[in-house]
This record gives structure tokens, C-alpha cells and sequence, in this order.
């Protein structure tokens, strides 16, 4: 069953693209001569970006679960056609994840633990109160949408990454962008508590860094890569090094605890425009894939 029936909605384009978040239907070829490691060939590095993406369909339903908890209390126009962006982005995020999940476990990488392991994390964070599962979401949506900026932004990285591949991420990575600011905003209008904020941070770390942690071994077991000492110290560091992936976004969570956090304080527009125009633009590299332009 695809995303967009297990989050139970349908794309709302026109709402969505009316506000500058647009669901676009895309519709991505895998091709079976793609490299095995996506990323700098590094099979390391590579796996964590395969529990990434087998955590993205769980993860993506919480998302928009937490934000349907309130749905009916948003009055505002823009507002409502801001979720419906949000909604329908998630949904096609989700269903393009899965349909990348089910190609690297076709390959052998399979990402089905992955999955399971980041819905036991979920269902220890869906046992909070409404309003504290969706504080946790915008926290989540804050560490996206950094990682999606980082991404976009990091020639280094997306030159050792294949290019077939990378767009996938490079898509998602624009639309998380483009709504990073809706799920705070419906928890603005339905009380922003600070302590619940900063409650999420510990409550996230704790319910999914452990599955991510066990994932991302188990996959480097199953490949037999974690005996490989060259590949392994290698990709920790393309990841968590000084100059890591990751490392690079952790500069931008502290803002999230400011008790005057917006998610819009930090201007991505430009980055957004010029990533709109490369990807979909009248040149745009992925206009091949996309069913629905506006
Ligand atoms: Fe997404
Ligand atoms: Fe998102």
C-alpha cells in the first residue's frame, strides 16, 4: 500500500501550491546499474543514509498524525493550506522513501529493521500528550529541515554522493524547506509551551537514537562492512568528524530552545529559489519526473 493511502489523505495540490508548498508528484527511476554505496563509496556512510530513508515513512506519518490532532482548530485560510502542503509533501516523501526502501532491499540492504526500529522509538513517543507529540514534531522538523539545508548547501558532500540517487534527497531536502515553518506554526496556535520544547529534546533523543544506533550496526553487520576497519573510521568521519555531515547541523539546534524560536528567524528563501529553478525550473533537472507542475 502506497504512503498517501496509509496517511489516509489526498494530495491537495492546489491548496498547498497556492502558499509556496507545493506537493509535487514525482515519480523516481531506480536504476539497477546504480552504485551498491550511494555515497562516496563508503559503505558506512551509505547505510546510515539507508536507515534514514527506512525511517522517513514512520517517521513522516507521526508527523502528520501529531499535526492532525488540531486540524479542525485552524480556522485561518493560509494556515489550512499551509497543512494541506505539508501533508501532501509528506505523503509523496514517504511513498518515494519506500519505494527507495524496497529497491536497497532488493539489492540486499534491506531496510525493513530499520523501519521497525523507528516505529518502537514512535510508539514510546505517541504515548505523550497531543501537544507534547507535537512539540516533539517541530523539534523533528527543525533537525530536517538543517539536515535539508545542509544538504543543499554542501557541494563536498553532494560530489561524492551518485547523482541519481542524490536527487531523491536533493527534492525532499527542498520541500522540507518549504514547509519547515507549518508544524510550528499550528503549535503556536494551539500553546507553545517553552518546557515542552526543550522536553523534546531528550524525549526524541532518547526514543530514536537508540533505534537509529542498533539500525545503522545492524545494517554495517549484515554487509560485513563493520569488520572493515579503513571503510568504517571513514565513514564515521565523513559523518561525525570535524567537518561531518552531521556535524555541521548540530550548530543549528540550539536555536530551536530560544524561548522566541521561529522557524523563519533563519532566512532559507534564496536557497529554496535557487534549488526551485535547478530542480523544476524551466531547465530544471528533475522536470522529467514530475506529473503535476503548476
Ligand atoms: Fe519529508
Ligand atoms: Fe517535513
Amino acid at each position: 500500500m502506497n504512503a498517501v493511502n496509509r496517511i489516509g489523505t489526498k494530495v491537495r495540490r492546489l491548496a498547498g501550491a497556492t502558499v509556496g508548498i507545493p506537493p509535487r508528484q514525482v515519480d523516481f527511476q531506480f536504476d539497477e546499474d546504480s552504485p551498491r554505496y550511494m555515497y562516496a563509496d563508503n559503505a558506512t556512510a551509505s547505510l546510515f543514509f539507508a536507515v534514514l530513508s527506512g525511517f522517513f515513512p514512520p517517521g513522516e506519518m507521526f508527523f502528520v498524525e501529531s499535526v492532525r490532532h488540531y486540524r479542525d482548530r485552524i480556522a485561518d485560510e493560509k494556515l489550512k493550506a499551509q497543512v494541506s502542503g505539508f501533508i501532501g509533501q509528506e505523503a509523496i516523501h514517504s511513498r518515494e522513501h519506500e519505494r527507495l526502501n524496497a529497491f536497497l532491499t532488493a539489492r540486499g540492504l534491506d531496510t525493513a529493521p530499520a523501519e521497525r526500529a523507528v516505529k518502537a522509538g514512535l510508539w514510546l513517543l505517541s504515548r505523550l500528550s497531543h501537544r507534547q507529540q507535537l512539540a516533539c514534531t517541530t523539534f523533528m522538523e527543525h533537525f530536517t529541515a538543517a539536515l535539508a539545508e545542509q544538504l543543499l548547501t554542501d557541494e563536498a558532500f553532494r560530489s561524492q554522493a551518485d547523482p541519481e540517487l542524490l536527487k531523491l534527497w536533493e527534492w525532499h531536502a527542498l520541500e522540507e524547506l518549504e514547509h519547515k515553518a507549518v508544524t510550528y506554526d499550528v503549535y503556536n496556535l494551539v500553546g507553545n509551551a517553552w518546557h515542552q520544547r526543550v522536553l523534546s529534546l531528550p524525549l526524541v533523543v532518547a526514543s530514536l537514537t537508540p533505534p537509529l544506533l542498533a539500525s545503522w550496526i545492524w545494517m554495517m553487520i549484515r554487509e560485513g562492512s563493520i569488520k572493515d576497519w579503513r571503510d568504517l573510521s571513514r565513514g564515521v568521519s565523513l559523518l561525525l568528524g570535524r567537518k561531518g555531515f552531521v556535524t555541521r547541523i548540530l550548530p543549528h539546534m540550539p536555536a530551536f530552545f530560544t524561548r522566541r524560536f521561529h522557524p523563519d528567524q533563519h532566512d532559507t528563501s534564496s536557497l529554496e529559489q535557487e534549488w526551485r529553478e535547478k530542480l523544476f525550473g524551466k531547465e530544471g533537472e528533475m522536470l522529467s519526473l514530475w506529473r503535476n507542475p503548476i
